[in-house]
């Protein structure tokens, strides 16, 4: 049976989910967009924009709402297909937060006091601590429980978030029985972790204080050009996979490798002796070309606001009939009763 065939029910379910702020950068396109485009084959995948999570911080209502849109038409163009995924907008449906209450009670409060993400952002937004900052990781667990996901594609920066998830679902079944679905996390392939332009041994990140030490992946040509141009490299002038020794060069021919798809050995031949100029101009080139088409397909979905919302309330109809069943069973299993209000 080829994947093509195989009902979804079948496949093992992926869930992700992205916070519907700021732009992308090409560190997210060839570290994470790729791979979920390519999880697609095998899976059967969700894909959420979490604007309830993104609540935790003040948002500007109408600025919210666009970048919803936005990042939806983005993962559209990256790849993601509505035909084969799920893709939707936490918001729509109501279960996550049904669901996420629920949880909070299974949830102890020493638990997501060591969550690291929460001690940095209550560090950085002092003037609001709010309980939706401090319950955000049991927000993130209903997401995925609700959907009986079997692998969580995320970064590193939310492993804790996930094992959190687990040992809520262990503790829930350990009482009920078998509700959840206990979800393993996923994480990427080394290779893919795209270094900041200016500052090379960091990790490209969208909010970098230096324009042109990041790539966002709607820049225009011209600016990435120049960001290339302008990269940080060394003045060994040698071409070479070396991380610590030439964090910039490398940075630059492992970028090389990903746009273009082909091996490191082939980018030393290809680069040989040659100065830098060359490996910046067509690192640039090669990026600009994976780009473009992308590029392409965002601006028309973007100017298609109709097919845009048609897809994304599809998108949250099919989520809403998926986490039906689950909440059911968690409702069932807690003693509520199950037609909300509608007894018999
Ligand atoms: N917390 C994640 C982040 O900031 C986003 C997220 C919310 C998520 N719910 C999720 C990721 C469920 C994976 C699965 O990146």
């Amino acid at each position: 049976m080829t994947d093509q065939t195989k009902s979804p029910v079948t496949r093992p379910i992926v869930f992700s989910g992205a916070q519907p702020t700021g732009q992308l950068t090409i560190g997210n396109y060839f570290g994470a967009l790729q791979h979920w485009v390519a999880t697609q084959e095998a899976n059967d995948c969700l894909f959420c924009i979490v604007d309830l999570h993104a609540l935790t911080v003040r948002q500007n209502p109408a600025e919210l709402r666009q970048r919803c849109l936005e990042l939806a038409a983005l993962y559209l163009a990256c790849g993601l297909d509505p035909q084969r995924s799920i893709l939707f907008i936490q918001s729509h449906v109501p279960a996550h937060t049904e669901l996420a209450w629920l949880l909070n009670t299974f949830t102890q409060i020493g638990e997501l006091e060591r969550m690291t993400q929460f001690k940095d952002k209550a560090q950085r937004h002092k003037h609001n601590v709010n309980a939706g900052l401090f319950t955000y990781p049991v927000l993130m667990a209903a997401d995925i429980l609700l959907y009986g996901t079997h692998k969580v594609p995320v970064g590193e920066d939310q492993k804790q978030h996930l094992e959190l998830t687990r040992d809520v679902a262990v503790r829930f079944n350990n009482l009920y029985g078998e509700v959840f679905q206990i979800p393993e996390p996923l994480i990427a392939a080394e290779g893919a972790r795209v270094k900041d332009l200016q500052e090379p041994t960091k990790k490209m990140s969208k909010s970098a204080e230096s324009e042109l030490a990041r790539v966002m992946i709607l820049d225009p040509p011209k600016e990435i050009l120049k960001k290339f141009k302008k990269a940080v490299t060394d003045s060994l002038a040698q071409i070479r996979f070396d991380e610590a020794g030439q964090p910039g060069v490398t940075n630059l021919l492992d970028l090389w490798c990903v746009a273009t798809g082909r091996p490191r050995a082939e980018a030393l031949e290809h680069f040989g002796h040659n100065l830098y100029g060359k490996l910046k101009v067509e690192t640039a080139e090669a990026v600009i070309a994976q780009l473009e088409p992308v590029q392409q397909r965002y601006q028309a979905l973007i100017d298609d606001r109709a097919e845009l919302t048609k897809i994304l309330e599809e998108g949250a109809a099919r989520a809403r009939a998926r986490a039906e069943p689950v909440m059911r069973k968690t409702m069932s299993a807690l003693g509520l009763p199950l037609d909300r209000g509608r007894f018999p």
